[in-house]
């Protein structure tokens, strides 16, 4: 359990754009609150009235199961009015822009849009236009703020120290990362929380990461690219496998997939091979036999279900956030 310590310090914020700009304080007390969001889900309620009133659209421009589900489903935990923007048989089709979309849902009493959306840059965009709040689901290969903020909290309840922080803990991210807005978000909360992160994959599919690990300053880890994947994994603590993003694959990025799953691929022979207490995660959907067998996905040291499912007490405690911080903000 992550002690309470000093982050009672309060952080209102009205959006949740993304992870870069969250400290150390700031990630604590969302690891708190969505403890204590998670203590509220166990309770005989079942939830709270916290939220009774708000409207809480999600409006997915890219396909997801995970993300969009857990937010609907933590909203309605919180006692929200949820609504589901269809963007296939909605006014998009007709050539609504995402401008006229997010003025045309707060003019229907939406108080916080949940924004998926495959232009990078295009929530805060959003955020310009829209009187409530934007919540990032994940922009582009931009940011996945909310996957890095549920990976956390997993990753602190097994590995962390009393108050949740990585120090001295290697984790290694395995794959696409050149089309990850995953990692580029992992990689900020990973390291804030004191991690020291091994990065890795195919040359074709780091492009662009060294620079990136330059960049990480101010952390209490530290991100280190490497071009070999028995170096990423010697000696870590949790390995987290990528997708191979097939539907962003530009024509030479990947031999095959079959050579994929032989040079980088967690199969059961790999993980033999690691530090026993090694942890394996997934943020989903997985392509199985590729980047991830289905025996190590199913494994007694996979988390990839528990990711899933902290996704919603965080998403409930960054809704809740959100919420307080319009109210602040007036
Ligand atoms: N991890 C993730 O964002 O999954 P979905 O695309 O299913 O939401």
């Amino acid at each position: 359990m992550v002690t309470q310590g000093d982050s009672s310090q309060e952080h209102e914020r009205r959006h949740l754009l993304d992870v870069a700009d969250l400290d150390w304080s700031a990630l604590r007390q969302l690891l708190v609150s969505a403890e204590s969001m998670q203590r509220l889900l166990d309770s005989t309620a079942g939830g709270s009235d916290d939220l009774r009133g708000v409207g809480v659209t999600t409006l997915f421009y890219e396909p997801s199961t995970r993300t969009r589900i857990s937010f609907e489903t933590a909203a309605a935990a919180l006692g929200a009015r949820v609504s589901t923007f269809n963007v296939a048989t909605s006014s998009v089709g007709k050539g609504e822009s995402l401008l006229d979309t997010v003025r045309t849902l707060e003019a229907l009493r939406t108080a916080v849009i949940v924004l998926r959306h495959e232009r990078a840059g295009a929530p805060w965009f959003a955020a310009r236009h829209f009187g409530g709040s934007i919540i990032n689901a994940g922009d582009g290969w931009h940011a996945h703020p909310t996957q890095a903020l549920l990976d956390l909290s997993v990753l602190s309840r097994h590995l962390g120290d009393r108050d949740g922080s990585l120090v001295g803990r290697r984790i290694a991210i395995v794959g696409d990362l050149l089309h990850s807005r995953v990692v580029r978000s992992n990689l900020h909360t990973l390291t804030t929380a004191g991690a020291d992160v091994l990065l890795t994959g195919p040359a074709r599919l780091i492009t662009g990461f060294a620079e990136l690990a330059q960049s990480i300053r101010g952390a209490r880890g530290g991100v280190r690219v490497v071009t070999s994947l028995d170096e990423a994994l010697d000696d870590v603590d949790a390995v987290m496998a990528l997708r191979i993003q097939r539907e962003r694959l530009a024509a030479g990025e990947l031999d095959s997939l079959e050579a994929y799953r032989s040079a980088w691929g967690l199969t059961a022979a790999r993980l033999a091979a690691l530090a026993p207490r090694a942890l394996v995660l997934h943020p989903g959907p997985m392509n199985e036999g590729v980047e991830i067998d289905p025996d190590v996905a199913d494994g007694p040291r996979s988390l990839v279900l528990e990711q899933v499912r902290a996704g919603i007490p965080m998403r409930m405690a960054v809704l809740h956030q959100v919420v307080r911080g319009a109210r602040a903000h007036g």
